[in-house]
This record gives C-alpha cells, sequence and structure tokens, in this order.
C-alpha cells in the first residue's frame, strides 16, 4: 500500500539549508500498525507529513496505492487526504464551545455529504473512538484529556480512512487514558482493517504496535517486529 524509496527533504536553501530525512525506504501493508520512534528533532513529523500528502519529499519517491504521489497535483492530494487518510495531531484541538457531534461532523459539512448521513456517520466513528452517546452533546470544553483525544480520533475516522496517521497521540495523557486510546487504534486495526502509522517517543507506547521504524538524525536505525508486544486491557471504554 505504501512504498517509499530513498526519501530526502530538505528544509531551507543554501547556507541555512537543513536534511531533515536523508534517504530513508520501507513498505507498509495494508492493516499494519507500525509506531515510528526516535528522539526529538529525528525527523518524525517530517516523515508523518509526507505519508499524509502535507508536503513533498525533496528526493525519492512515494507509491500510495500504486499512486506515484510526487506526480500529482495540489488538488488530487487534498482529495487523497480528505477520502483516504485521518490525521490525529498532538495539538489537534477541538472547536471550543462547539459539541462533540459537531465537532466531528465538521469534516463531512465541508466534503458536502448530506445532513442525515453526516449525523449517522458521525455517530458511528464516535462510537469506533469509544465514546458513549451522553457525551456527544456536551461541549468540547467539558470533556476529560482523554475524551478529546478520542473526540479527535472520531474526527479522523468520520471520512472513513483507509490509513490514520497519528502524531504522539497520546503526548499529553495520563498513563491509564494513553492506554484506553492505544486500545482504541488497536481495536480499530484488528477489528476494522485499518492501517495505523503511530508517531510516539515513548517505548512503552510503540510496543502496542507490531512493528517499530526508528528513526535517528534522518535515518531509519531499524525495523522490526514489536519484541515485547503489548494489548490494552481496555479494548472498549
Ligand atoms: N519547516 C521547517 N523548516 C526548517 N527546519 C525544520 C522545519 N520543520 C522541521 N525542521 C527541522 O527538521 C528536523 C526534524 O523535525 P521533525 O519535526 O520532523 O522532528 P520530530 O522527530 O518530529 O521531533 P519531535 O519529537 O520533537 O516532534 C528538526 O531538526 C527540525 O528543526
Ligand atoms: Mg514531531
Amino acid at each position: 500500500m505504501i512504498k517509499i524509496t530513498d526519501i530526502t527533504k530538505t528544509y531551507g536553501s543554501g547556507d541555512t539549508a537543513f536534511q531533515a530525512l536523508k534517504g530513508v525506504s520501507f513498505t507498509i501493508e495494508d492493516g499494519e500498525f507500525i509506531a515510528i520512534m526516535g528522539p526529538s528533532g529525528s525527523g518524525k513529523s517530517t516523515l508523518m507529513h509526507m505519508l499524509g500528502c502535507l508536503d513533498t519529499p525533496t528526493t525519492g519517491t512515494y507509491f500510495l496505492d500504486d499512486k506515484d504521489v510526487s506526480t500529482l497535483t495540489d488538488e488530487e492530494l487534498a482529495d487523497i487526504r480528505r477520502l483516504h487518510i485521518g490525521f490525529v495531531f498532538q495539538s489537534f484541538n477541538l472547536l471550543p464551545r462547539t459539541t462533540v457531534m459537531r465537532n466531528v461532523m465538521l469534516p463531512l459539512v465541508y466534503a458536502g455529504v448530506a445532513e442525515a448521513e453526516r449525523e449517522k456517520r458521525s455517530k458511528d466513528a464516535l462510537f469506533s473512538a469509544g465514546m458513549t452517546e451522553s457525551h456527544f452533546s456536551h461541549m468540547s470544553n467539558q470533556l476529560s484529556g482523554g475524551q478529546i483525544q478520542r473526540v479527535a480520533i472520531a474526527r479522523a475516522l468520520v471520512n472513513n480512512p483507509t490509513l490514520i496517521l497519528a502524531d504522539e497521540p497520546t503526548g499529553n495523557l495520563d498513563t491509564k487514558t494513553g492506554e484506553i486510546v492505544l486500545g482504541t487504534f488497536q481495536k480499530l486495526n484488528k477489528e476494522h482493517g485499518r492501517t495505523i502509522i503511530l508517531i510516539t517517543h515513548e517505548h512503552d507506547v510503540a510496543e502496542y504496535a507490531e512493528r517499530i521504524i526508528t528513526l535517528r538524525d534522518g535515518v531509519i536505525v531499524s525495523d522490526s517486529k514489536s519484541h515485547a508486544q503489548r494489548y490494552a486491557k481496555h479494548y472498549e471504554i
């Protein structure tokens, strides 16, 4: 599904040029659950932006579902993001003073989906992210940190993406809430067959994935199966 070959990314030019990725290659099959690890500044978010078609590599190729991403126009890239990819950012803030339902429905409003369908799909996404109906009409400032993350996951799921990209989704959460969020990802992966790529700098978090790719200074230093695969205790909330 994903095949990147010798990807490099250089920010800036001339004296201030900085190469954040220095030749990265890997293949990811449909339905894999992968963690990308590495210290701060190693290029994790840069790589995720490439994978999410938010940015293009300086050199190298990226094939997504047999399409060469570097040949696509901005409109085609936007279509791929809208139709196939769900993003969960660490600082993925919900709209304040807006209900949970409305926050999740928003991407569908932009996609022009009819209202009844929007509501149904948003409810389904919220359920799969482990939210209970009693919270659907809460304002986003009336939620716990873990619930906010789950609503952000629901919002990433509402367009039914085949690929979910999450950058430090548990970064601000306590251990128990983090595990609930990781359980949501495991469920989406195992029961719904979504491909998940999760960025973290914590080993304990990475082990919820099946395969761990480690970056250092813009290169891959290891790519192997998770040695001590962990399963979330709370598969469902
Ligand atoms: N827009 C940019 N312009 C210039 N340099 C950048 C830009 N974005 C990132 N960088 C640099 O590229 C390197 C990799 O950044 P990146 O954000 O990918 O790291 P990261 O592994 O996600 O780190 P963290 O764990 O802190 O989030 C860093 O040295 C960073 O300063
Ligand atoms: Mg980052």
